[in-house]
């Protein structure tokens, strides 16, 4: 596998980090995922977009043309790891930069890493059209879940504590309320209308999300951008996932507790429909 370090095409195992990158030292940095249809990046530009915006967030200044060269890279990559067909995925990481461990930022001279590499993917239809098991679970995240930054341990810890329970994801709850995935956002339907989280720091805005809305938009399926109560979980007709790397999965179960009917949802499959042809035309 080809990757990207710093300026270079490099094979994987020969691409070095230094033990001082601040991203190893304190997950100083900002990542993005971005899906890979046939050799095509499946929408680049909100991906740059919420990338210039994380950075600007964390105060990690890169050039203007360093962050236009970015969707090139990717476009590279996928040619030299032949990913031209089927599904792929592009990583990219930005830290501030290897320097003496200090908490404060370090010399403005420092430079960033930034660190791309392209890898295969396979959707798992399996489980977009048997849907998955879910448990709750405090969201004890810090208040920037808007930014994406490296720092995901407790979105980690989450998904081991899922699965060691014998469930897929944990469903986050803040203040009574879900959030999100710890590695998706979540929507309810609920008498034919689409619930999500609005977009504040508890969340991260999902590219993906921003699409399923609108896609409901175009489709007149009506939007309340307001918080699901933990307490409201049980009575949603559908519940799903939405990411980068989930596409639309539907959660049919909740805490050992089958939702409804235990089946994937009319709504839920209908924007797993739009998704497929929208990917289909990237
Ligand atoms: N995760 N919420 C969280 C906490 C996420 O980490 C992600 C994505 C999403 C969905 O965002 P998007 O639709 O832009 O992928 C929501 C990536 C894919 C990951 O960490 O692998």
């Amino acid at each position: 596998m080809v990757v990207y370090l710093n300026g270079e095409f490099v094979k994987k195992a020969d691409a070095k980090v230094s033990v001082d990158d601040r991203g190893f030292v304190f997950g100083d940095g900002i990542y993005e995922v971005i899906r890979v249809v046939d050799g095509h990046l499946f929408l680049p530009d909100p991906h740059m977009k919420r990338l210039a915006i994380g950075l600007d967030g964390l105060a990690i200044r890169i050039t203007g043309s360093m962050l236009d060269s970015i969707i090139p890279i990717a476009e590279e990559l996928i040619e030299k790891n032949e990913l031209t067909s089927g599904h792929a995925t592009i990583y990219l990481q930005i830290t501030r930069g290897h320097a003496v461990r200090t908490h404060e930022f370090p010399p403005i001279d420092t430079k960033v890493t930034i660190y791309m590499s392209a890898a295969a993917f396979t959707p798992n239809l399996g489980i977009q059209e048997q849907g998955v098991a879910a448990i709750t679970m405090a969201d004890i995240r810090w208040t920037r879940c808007d930014l994406k930054t490296v720092n995901l341990l407790p979105n980690v810890l989450a998904k081991q504590r899922a699965l060691d329970a014998g469930v897929f994801t944990a469903i986050f709850i803040r203040d009574g309320a879900v959030t999100e995935g710890q590695n998706s956002n979540i929507f309810g339907v609920k008498n034919g209308v689409l619930r999500t989280y609005p977009l504040t720091n508890y969340i991260l805005p999902g590219i993906t999300r921003a699409l399923v809305l609108e896609m409901a938009d175009k489709e007149d399926i009506p939007i309340d951008q307001s918080p699901i109560l933990e307490s409201e979980l049980m009575e949603m007709d559908e519940l799903f996932l939405s990411g980068t790397t989930t596409d639309i999965q539907p959660i049919v179960t909740i805490n050992r507790s089958s939702l409804g009917t235990g089946l994937r949802g009319e709504v839920t499959e209908r924007f797993q429909e739009l998704l497929r042809r929208k990917m289909a035309k990237a």
